[in-house]
C-alpha cells in the first residue's frame, strides 16, 4: 500500500464523548446531558459528565497523538461551551479551551480538523424546538461565526455536521439518541433544518476563515446490498440508499431532494421554504464519509414507516463487538460517491472498530482483530485512490476509548485504552501498529 506523501493520517473524537467537565467555565447544558440523565436511555446508566476528562488532560492527549505520529486530528466543538444558551452571548472561557487545544496541536505539527456539530445541541435550543424549529439553523450560523472568529485563522479543515442521518433519525424517529423523539415527520423536518443550517454556515466560514480553509461535511454513509435477487429487495435497497445517502447528498450537491424518496415519504415530508435548496447547495471543498459496516436490505411490505425495509444479518461476515465487517464496502462507497457526486476531494472522516479489549497480564492491550480491521480498510482506501478517487485523508475512530452514546462505556473504539476509574491511557497494539504504518508511509 502506498498513499500520497501529503496524505493526512489522523484520529477522530467528539466533544461530548471525551471532554467531561460539563459544568465548567460557563458551559451550558446540552441535550446529551439531559438525555443521559433519563433512566434507561444509556445502556450502563452512564453519561459524558467525566468521560475521558479530556478537558483537563488535553495536553497529555495531544502528547498521545504526537507519539502516534498522526498529522491530523478531527475533534468537535461543544456548542454549549461557546453559546451556553445556543445563541446570543458568547462565552469566551469556552472558546479559550479550544484556542489552547489548537495551539497545542499546531505546536505538535498536527493539523486541526474541526467538526462544528457532533450532536451536543444546547438544551436551551431544544427547549425552543431544537432541530425541529427553523431558528436552530440560524443559531447554528451564529455558532459557526463565533467559532470561526476565534479559530478561523488556524483551522484548515472544517466539517459543519457529523452524521446528519443520526442527528435526524436516531434523535427524532428512533429515540436512540438525544433528544429522544419517536416521530418520523419530525425527523425529516429536523433533517431539513440541519441541511439548511449547514448551508447558512458555509458562507459564514468562508467569510471568517483564512482563504485557504477547506469546508465540507461528514455524513455517515450506508453501503446497502439487496438481501436476495428478488426485484422487491433490489428496490428496497434502492430506497434504503435514498433514506440514508441520497436524501442528504443530493441536496448538498445541488439536486434537491430525490423524487423517489419524496414519494416514499408521503405523509411525512418536511416543510421547505423558497430558496432552501440554493442555501443547502453552497459549494463545498470536499465530502467526508464515516464508514463502518454494510447493510443487507430486504423489502418490508408490512413495515409501518418509510423506507419500508428490513435489515437482514449476514452470518457469513465476521463481526466486531457491534457490527458486521465488510471492508470492500469502503472502496465501493468511495468510488460510487465520487462517480455520482464528484466533490473536489474526499476524506474518510471516521472508520474503526469496537472490541472487548482488556489489559493483559503483561500490561499490554492485544487487539489483533482491530489491526486486521484497519489494515483491510486501508487497503480498500488505497484501491479507491488507484481508481481515481481524490481521497486526501483518513481519520481513525478513535484516538481513545470514550463515551459511546447510548452504549455508554460498554464499547471500546479506541486505539488507546482508557481505564475510566483512573484515567490512565494505555496504547493498544493497534496504536503501535498505526504508528509504524504511518512511519512507513512517510
Ligand atoms: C459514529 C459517531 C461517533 C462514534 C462512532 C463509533 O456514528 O459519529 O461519534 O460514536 O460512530
Amino acid at each position: 500500500m502506498k498513499f500520497p506523501s501529503d496524505f493526512l493520517w489522523g484520529v477522530a473524537t467528539s466533544s461530548y464523548q471525551i471532554e467531561g467537565a460539563v459544568a465548567e467555565d460557563g458551559r451550558g447544558e446540552s441535550i446529551w446531558d439531559r438525555f443521559a440523565a433519563q433512566p434507561g436511555k444509556i445502556k450502563d446508566g452512564s453519561s459524558g459528565a467525566v468521560a475521558c476528562d479530556h478537558y483537563h488532560r488535553y495536553r497529555e492527549d495531544v502528547g498521545l497523538m504526537r507519539e502516534l505520529g498522526v498529522n491530523a486530528y478531527r475533534f468537535s466543538i461543544a456548542w454549549p461551551r461557546v453559546l451556553p444558551k445556543g445563541f446570543g452571548r458568547v462565552n469566551d472561557a469556552g472558546l479559550d479551551f479550544y484556542d489552547k487545544l489548537v495551539d497545542e496541536l499546531l505546536k505538535s505539527k498536527i493539523t486541526p480538523a474541526v467538526t462544528l456539530y457532533h450532536w451536543d445541541l444546547p438544551q436551551a435550543l431544544q427547549d425552543r424546538g431544537g432541530w425541529g424549529h427553523r431558528d436552530t439553523a440560524q443559531a447554528f450560523a451564529e455558532f459557526a461565526q463565533a467559532v470561526a472568529r476565534r479559530l478561523g485563522d488556524r483551522i484548515p479543515i472544517w466539517f459543519t455536521h457529523n452524521e446528519m442521518w443520526c442527528t435526524a433519525f436516531l434523535g427524532h424517529a428512533n429515540d436512540m439518541y438525544a433528544p429522544g423523539y419517536s416521530n418520523f415527520a419530525l425527523a425529516l423536518q429536523a433533517a431539513h433544518h440541519v441541511l439548511v443550517s449547514h448551508g447558512l454556515a458555509v458562507p459564514v466560514l468562508r467569510e471568517e476563515c483564512a482563504k485557504t480553509a477547506n469546508i465540507g461535511i461528514a455524513p455517515n454513509i450506508a453501503y446497502p446490498l439487496p438481501a436476495t435477487d428478488a426485484l422487491s429487495d433490489a428496490e428496497a435497497a434502492r430506497r434504503f440508499d435514498g433514506f440514508f445517502n441520497r436524501w442528504f447528498l443530493d441536496p448538498l450537491a445541488g439536486k434537491g431532494y430525490p423524487q423517489d424518496m419524496w414519494e416514499c415519504y408521503k405523509g411525512y415530508t418536511p416543510h421547505i421554504e423558497d430558496g432552501d435548496f440554493q442555501i443547502i447547495a453552497a459549494p463545498l471543498d470536499f465530502l467526508g464519509i464515516n464508514y463502518y459496516n454494510p447493510d443487507r436490505i430486504a423489502d418490508d411490505p408490512a413495515g409501518v414507516l418509510p423506507p419500508y425495509t428490513r435489515q437482514i444479518p449476514d452470518p457469513t461476515l465476521k463481526r466486531t463487538a457491534d457490527r458486521e465487517i465488510y471492508a470492500p464496502g469502503l472502496y465501493e462507497s468511495l468510488t460510487r460517491l465520487h462517480r455520482d457526486y464528484g466533490f473536489p476531494a474526499m476524506y474518510i472522516t471516521e472508520n474503526g472498530a469496537a472490541y472487548p479489549d482488556a489489559v493483559a497480564e503483561d500490561g499490554g492491550v492485544h487487539d489483533a482483530e482491530r489491526i486486521a480491521f484497519l489494515q483491510a480498510h486501508f487497503e480498500q482506501a488505497a484501491r479507491a485512490i488507484d481508481a481515481g478517487v481524490p481521497l486526501k485523508g483518513y481519520f481513525v475512530w478513535s484516538l481513545m476509548d470514550n463515551f459511546e452514546w447510548s452504549q455508554g462505556y460498554t464499547l471500546r473504539y479506541g486505539l488507546t485504552y482508557v481505564d475510566f476509574a483512573t484515567q490512565q491511557r494505555i496504547f493498544k497494539d493497534s496504536a503501535r501498529w498505526y504508528r509504524e504504518f504511518i512511519e512507513t508511509q512517510r
